[in-house]
């Protein structure tokens, strides 16, 4: 059962890229669940757009296919896909020349909002900006959307972000972080802003450290020649964990608006101390001949050398009242045992045990998971039931939300959610381009470090849990990974 849906008003949405990896998989089949709930009504169009001389019957054929491919399971009825794919129209558009530009103002109306969806290589957002500007498609109320990487590092996101003001106010400016649309990550901020069980204990005086995990089970078959540009460092932490971390050590904004929370998480990030060569293993797959999938990182990566990391754990300083003295910890990599992320927050230990002689006092730790199983979940400590004297043991309080909330149904899909935001005009859920300047300020030094070290990434095997160097990296400050994939 879907409930709580709020109706947008009507919408013309041109997606560049529209016969792209990305589109299919993800984008056109969530408007489709969103059209499908009745979100948006039959006046909304979509205008698929890219270099491929389609003509309409050819790409409504296409998404028809895409969504029975990848529309979630029990939802893709025939009769649904027919409706949509009337909202569909096709242009043919160069981005990097003239064909087109015309025809896609023709089909444009006046009286509804547009959202330009760029779900194209980041080289072709400047082009495409300027043209849209150039050619009088693009209005003041106009919305762009544009998809990761944003940048490979600060001077190129600086110069992306200028290329874009150039043509675009802020506040008309959309950067995904499909992270940011993830179910349990927003319930991360009611969690913490709407109870107020956490605040007062939500510092360093009760928190020993926190542990962000993002570990994939996939590899980098496929996309190896992208992946080996940017490594998990740029693929992943800049953006994702970073995105995570924020959320965590942001403090309380005044209230929830896209500036106010904005404006919180660019502090948390200015806030964050270099990272030193000491406080970080990366590490890349090898072959395992007992996987199923015996492939290496290296088999993939178009570069028999590479030396770019597919894990990474670092430790992470916040450099403020609230945080000093209270590692994060990061770790995110592909090929581990099992695709699980998830957030724990490490209470400290109880200043004192009365329990003499019962082991298992520890601290209490708060777990946010993200996938699979959203929920969230409390370990405590309680008495071992029956007798035996005072015994200890530990116990969660499990809100896994499929159990705890069923009639949510399932989870919608991060692009559902963001891609309605766009259309609402809610910017509350993406990147302003200060935030992922920041974020590249302070993930270029640690990149260059490595750069400048020539060190190699120790490998792991796939389907192993990580390497070596990061179980060092915890050991070292006595304490331990949480285990992936238990
Ligand atoms: C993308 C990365 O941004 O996020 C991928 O480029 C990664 O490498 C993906 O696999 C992970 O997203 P999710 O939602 O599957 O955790």
């Amino acid at each position: 059962m879907v409930s709580r849906v709020i109706p947008v008003d009507p919408f013309d949405l041109v997606l560049f890229g529209a016969t792209g990896d990305l589109a299919r998989r993800k984008i056109l089949p969530s408007l489709f669940h969103r059209f499908q709930i009745s979100q948006f009504c039959p006046q909304s169009r979509i205008i698929g757009s890219s270099r491929s001389a389609l003509d309409r019957a050819g790409f409504q054929e296409m998404v028809a296919a895409a969504i029975r491919e990848f529309g979630q399971e029990g939802e893709t009825g025939e009769e649904d896909i027919q409706a949509f794919v009337e909202l569909l129209d096709y242009v043919p558009v160069d981005a990097t020349g003239d064909m087109g530009w015309q025809e896609l103002k023709q089909q444009l109306r006046a009286d509804v909002t547009r959202v330009f969806y760029l779900s194209v290589g980041p080289s072709l957002f400047p082009e495409i900006a300027s043209r849209l500007s150039a050619c009088g498609i693009a209005t003041p109320a106009s919305r762009i959307v544009l998809e990761k990487p944003f940048g490979h590092d600060l001077a190129s996101a600086q110069a992306l972000n200028a290329a874009l003001r150039d043509h675009f106010d802020e506040s008309q400016i959309y950067r995904i972080d499909h992270y940011l649309g993830k179910e349990t990550v927003q319930n991360l901020m009611a969690l913490r802003f709407a109870n107020s069980l956490f605040e007062p204990l939500w510092n360093s005086t009760h928190i020993d450290h926190v542990q962000i995990t993002v570990a994939e089970s996939i590899g980098v078959s496929g996309r190896g020649e992208y992946y080996d540009r940017s490594g998990a460092m740029r693929d992943m932490v800049q953006n994702h964990l970073m995105q995570l971390l924020c959320l965590i050590a942001m403090e309380p904004p005044s209230r929830f608006t896209p500036n106010a929370v904005r404006d919180e998480k660019v502090k948390v990030i200015e806030a964050l101390e270099p990272v030193s060569q000491e406080n970080l293993a990366r590490g890349q797959y090898r072959a395992n001949p007992a996987s199923s999938d015996p492939d290496s990182y290296l088999d993939h990566a178009g570069n028999p050398n590479s030396r770019t990391e597919s894990f990474i754990a670092m430790k992470v300083q916040v450099a403020n009242w609230r945080w000093a003295g209270t590692p994060f910890y990061l770790r995110t990599g592909k090929c581990l045992r099992a695709r699980e992320s998830e957030i724990a927050v490490y209470f400290r230990d109880p200043p004192h045990n009365i329990f003499e002689g019962a082991e298992g006092v520890h601290g209490n730790v708060l777990v946010v998971r993200l996938q699979p199983d959203e929920g969230i979940i409390l370990r405590t400590t309680i008495k071992d039931p029956g007798p035996g004297g005072m015994r200890l043991t530990g116990a969660n309080l499990d809100m896994t939300f499929a159990d705890s909330l069923p009639e949510a149904g399932r989870p919608q899909d991060a692009y559902e959610r963001l891609i309605m935001d766009v259309i609402r005009g809610n910017q509350t859920l993406f990147m302003r381009g200060d935030e992922v300047e920041a974020a590249w300020a302070w993930a270029d030094p640690i990149i260059a470090g490595w750069s400048q070290s020539g060190a190699a990434p120790q490998p792991y095997d796939r389907g192993s849990s990580c390497p070596e160097d990061s179980l060092l990296l915890m050991h070292r400050d006595n304490r331990r990974w949480r285990t992936i994939g238990s």
